[in-house]
């Protein structure tokens, strides 16, 4: 079922003393809104983030993930531990991990399967680069990566799956994408989980808009039908801002 989301991707920002302020704030701003909202602090603040935010509406998740259990593989984190750390999601395939880090989608899909077998839900970060766009392969380099990562899961698998599209040259840049073109891509990727699961499957899932969304710009987006909420980076380090976001998203979804 659809859901409406407000997500807050912290990447490789805060101290655990940080961090930890940055929940208190806004655990005292959100409490008992009837907003679904989720953090995503880093690996180390991630134990004691939950921990202080236990029993509020504000989930945490981890930022990535390795697909196997445990091993020799320096410097990675398994999904059993991140469950342990208290993490309920895990976002997978962002655009920083695809370009920085060489993410192929083969890994993404791999990633995804060991996410939902620990019964974590995932975050599937899509998106088009700018000379992609520009070359007119949106659509082509969108359906590639949601194809590869959700091949062969099962239509219940796909209730743990949010998908959140995020243009790679929104993300950080001040740039958004024009909310009608995001509703209009929200729309593609509707039809291709239809394609891949069948008539109305697509209707069903959560997708979100991410890059660039600050309290200034995100009225726009979040008005539409298409749009289930956003997947916030920079917005998202200060509480006052965040809180303003998840203001508009819930006046906007009327909750
Ligand atoms: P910004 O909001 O800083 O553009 O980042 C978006 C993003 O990458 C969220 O995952």
């Amino acid at each position: 079922m659809r859901d409406i989301i407000l997500a807050g991707n912290w990447k490789m920002h805060k101290t655990i003393k940080e961090s930890k302020e940055l929940a208190l704030c806004l655990k005292e701003k959100f409490a008992g809104l009837p907003l679904n909202v989720i953090i995503f602090p880093t690996f180390t603040a991630l134990y004691s983030v939950s921990e202080s935010l236990k029993g509020t509406n504000i989930s945490v998740g981890g930022q990535n993930v390795y697909f196997e259990k445990e091993g020799a593989f320096t410097g990675e984190i398994s999904p059993i531990m991140l469950k342990e750390a208290g993490a309920k999601y895990v976002i997978v395939g962002h655009s920083e991990r695809r370009n920085i880090f060489n993410e192929p989608d083969e890994l993404i899909k791999k990633k995804i399967r060991s996410v939902v077998e620990n019964e974590m839900d995932v975050i599937l970060c899509v998106g088009e680069k700018l000379e992609e766009r520009d070359a007119g392969r949106t659509e082509e380099v969108i359906s590639k990566e949601i194809r590869i990562a959700l091949d062969g899961i099962s239509r219940e698998v796909l209730d743990r799956i949010i998908i959140a599209y995020e243009p790679v040259w929104a993300i950080g840049t001040g740039v958004t994408a024009s909310p009608d073109e995001a509703a209009e891509i929200h729309k593609f990727i509707r039809s291709i989980l239809d394609d891949m699961f069948g008539r109305g499957m697509g209707a069903n899932m959560t997708i979100l808009y991410g890059g660039s969304i600050k309290p200034k710009n995100f009225r726009e987006f979040a008005v539409l039908d298409e749009i289930d909420g956003g997947l916030v980076g920079g917005a998202s380090l200060k509480c006052e801002d965040f809180y303003d976001i998840g203001k508009i998203l819930m006046e906007c979804k009327k909750l």
